[in-house]
């Protein structure tokens, strides 16, 4: 069987630039624990995340829970007490590559489609700690004891099933480290403020003026700064109560 047997690490491009970033504080750390760890840091490496990972202002490193395996063939799943379909992953086996982290203050996650979903609110408190650890589930399921035994928090992207954890811990390390001081430049900040404002964002246009028989409101071109934020928020409240009433619930509007 194929598998990747050492840490997989990703080091900054530009050791001069990480020594700088270390000095003044150390780095937001994400590791990750996979049966697929070659999956990262795939999207995270390029753009505003890749940037910012060259860059030494978060680090990420992939362990494979597979050197924690038992026997010959380092089997890391069983078949479900009770009987059923698909395998389940050992409480031993992952407690083990849990462990060998060692000490660590992160916060423990467990991509689940059963867990709490993840919100803006809870991705802004990721970001502001020292970093994560995310165990990516694969299979039926993970062993409950490993779950309350290691304290694992229980993080869902959505309501639909993924084929293992490892594309959802990917968005949810790509909305924390967007939030890390120097990552996101001025056209890419406020997006989020909007939605924990509980709004969902305003319609966006740029030239050409006319385009297929369809013109940019003329109140967005007549320079009238007061009349373009009344019809933003005005747009912005339409829009959500459209897609997402839920968001505006408990309010008068
Ligand atoms: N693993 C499989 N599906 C998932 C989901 N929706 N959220 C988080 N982890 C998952």
């Amino acid at each position: 069987m194929a598998w990747s047997g050492s840490v997989f690490r990703l080091a900054a491009a530009s050791p001069s630039v990480q020594a700088v970033a270390t000095m003044t504080s150390s780095p937001w750390h994400a590791t990750l624990l996979s049966l697929y760890p070659e999956m990262f840091p795939g999207p995270l490496g390029v753009s505003l995340s890749g940037d910012a990972l060259n860059r030494g202002t978060w680090s990420l490193e992939a362990r494979q829970i597979r050197e924690h395996g038992l026997g010959r063939h380092r089997a890391v799943d069983d078949t479900p007490a009770g009987g059923g379909a698909g395998m389940v992953l050992r409480c031993d086996v992952l407690s083990a590559a849990i462990d060998a982290i060692g000490a660590d203050e992160r916060p423990r996650l467990l991509m689940s489609p059963r867990g709490r979903p993840l919100t803006q609110g809870r991705v802004r408190t990721l970001s502001g700690g020292p970093g994560v650890i995310i165990v990516c589930g694969r299979f039926e399921g993970v062993d409950e004891r490993v779950i309350e035994g290691r304290r694992l928090e229980e993080v869902s992207i959505g309501d639909y099933v993924l084929s293992g954890g490892e594309i959802a811990a990917m968005v949810l390390l790509d909305a924390c480290v967007r939030l890390l001081p120097g990552v996101m430049g001025k056209a890419e900040s406020g997006v989020e403020e909007s939605f924990e404002a509980r709004r969902l964002e305003y319609p966006h246009y740029t030239r050409p003026r006319d385009w297929e028989g369809r013109a940019i409101p003329d109140v967005l071109t007549g320079g009238n700064h007061a009349a373009i934020a009344r019809w933003r928020e005005a747009e912005a409240l339409r829009i959500t109560r459209e897609r997402r009433p839920d968001l505006l619930e408990g309010e008068d509007a």
